[in-house]
C-alpha cells in the first residue's frame, strides 16, 4: 500500500511541478509549493485511481485530475491551520504555511491553489472532451464550496464547545471532508458518462469513505503520537471540537468506523475482485497511524 501511495505521490508531484513551472513566476509560488509539496499521503488520488480502475480509466488522466484534487486539499489545510480557524502551527512535521510565510500570504496561496484546481481541470493537455471537463469542474466546485469543504469547515468551527447530535456531526464531517472524496469516486463515472443513478451511488460511497477518513483522523488526534502524525495531537479535545469521539467515546467510534467499512464493502460487492484495491485502501484509512 505504501509503495502504491509513493508512486502516486511521485507522479502527482511531478505533474504539478511541471504545470506550475510552465507558468509565469509570482511571489505566491513558493508558499503554494510549500503547501503542496511538504508531504501528504495523496490518499484522495489513491481513491480516484482505485475507482478509476473499476472503469478502466487511463492512469495519466487520473493523475492530472488527482493533482487538481490535491490542490484543493492543500488549500483547505493551509486555511484550516490559520489562527482564525484551528490555529495550528505544525503541519506534516513542518511549520504551517502561515507560520512560515505570514497569514495574508497563506490566505492568498490557499486561494491560488483552489483556483489552480480549475485551471488544471480545464487544461488543454488533459485528454478529455470539453463537456466532460465542464462536468468535472462543476462537480468539484460544488464539493468545495458552501455545500462542501467550506460549509463543513464553517460547521466544524460553529460546533466548538457545543453539544451536537450524532446526525449533525456526521453531516458536518461529510461536508468538510466527505465531499471531496465524493468527487474522487464520481470523477471516473463522469468520464464514462454514466447515468445519474450510478453517479449518486458513487457519490454516496465517496461520502462514506470521506466520513471514514475524517473519523480515522479524529481517532488519530485522540491516540496518536504527534512526532509520527506530523501535527499536534489531542487538539480536538482542547478546542472542544464536536467529534464522534467526544459524543460516543473512543471505543464506540472505532466500532462505528468498522461498521462503515462493512457498509461500503457491501456496496462494492457487485464489482467483485476488481474492487480489491479500494477495499484495501479502506483498511489502510482506518488502521494508519498518520
Ligand atoms: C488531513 O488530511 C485533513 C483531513 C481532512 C482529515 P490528510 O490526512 O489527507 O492530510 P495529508 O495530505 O496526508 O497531510
Ligand atoms: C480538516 O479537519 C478538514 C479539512 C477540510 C481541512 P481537521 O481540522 O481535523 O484536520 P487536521 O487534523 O487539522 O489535519
Ligand atoms: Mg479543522
Ligand atoms: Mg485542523
Ligand atoms: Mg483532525
Amino acid at each position: 500500500m505504501q509503495k502504491k501511495l509513493n508512486k502516486i505521490a511521485k507522479d502527482t508531484n511531478s505533474f504539478l511541478k511541471k504545470f506550475i513551472n510552465s507558468q509565469k513566476k509570482s511571489n505566491l509560488i513558493i508558499p503554494m509549493k510549500y503547501g503542496l509539496f511538504s508531504g501528504g499521503k495523496k490518499i484522495r488520488s489513491k481513491i480516484l485511481i482505485d475507482v478509476g480502475s473499476l472503469f478502466k480509466i487511463n492512469y495519466k488522466s487520473l493523475i492530472i485530475i488527482g493533482a487538481a484534487i490535491e490542490c484543493i486539499h492543500a488549500y483547505s489545510l493551509i486555511h484550516d491551520d490559520l489562527p482564525c480557524m484551528d490555529n495550528d502551527k505544525i503541519r506534516r512535521g513542518k511549520p504551517s504555511t502561515h507560520i512560515k510565510f505570514g497569514e495574508s500570504t497563506a490566505v492568498l496561496a490557499g486561494n491560488s491553489l483552489l483556483t489552480m484546481a480549475f485551471e488544471i481541470l480545464s487544461y488543454s493537455k488533459l485528454n478529455l472532451n470539453k463537456d466532460i471537463k465542464n462536468n468535472l469542474i462543476n462537480k468539484i466546485s460544488h464539493c468545495s464550496g458552501h455545500l462542501g469543504i467550506a460549509g463543513g469547515q464553517y460547521l466544524d468551527l460553529d460546533y466548538e464547545n457545543k453539544k451536537v447530535s450524532k446526525k449533525k456531526i456526521i453531516e458536518m464531517e461529510i461536508k468538510k471532508t466527505g465531499k471531496l472524496f465524493s468527487f474522487c469516486c464520481v470523477a471516473p463515472l463522469i468520464i464514462m458518462k454514466k447515468n445519474k443513478k450510478d453517479i449518486k451511488i458513487f457519490e454516496n460511497i465517496g461520502a462514506e469513505i470521506g466520513l471514514l477518513f475524517q473519523v480515522a483522523d479524529d481517532l488519530i488526534d485522540y491516540r496518536g503520537n504527534s512526532l509520527i502524525v506530523g501535527k499536534k495531537t489531542g487538539k480536538d479535545k482542547k478546542k472542544g471540537k464536536a467529534t464522534l469521539i467526544s459524543l460516543l467515546g473512543y471505543k464506540n467510534t472505532i466500532k462505528y468506523a468498522q461498521s462503515l467499512i462493512l457498509q461500503i464493502n457491501k456496496k462494492l460487492k457487485k464489482y467483485g475482485s476488481k474492487s480489491k484495491n479500494l477495499s484495501e485502501t479502506l483498511n489502510y484509512i482506518l488502521n494508519r497511524n498518520k
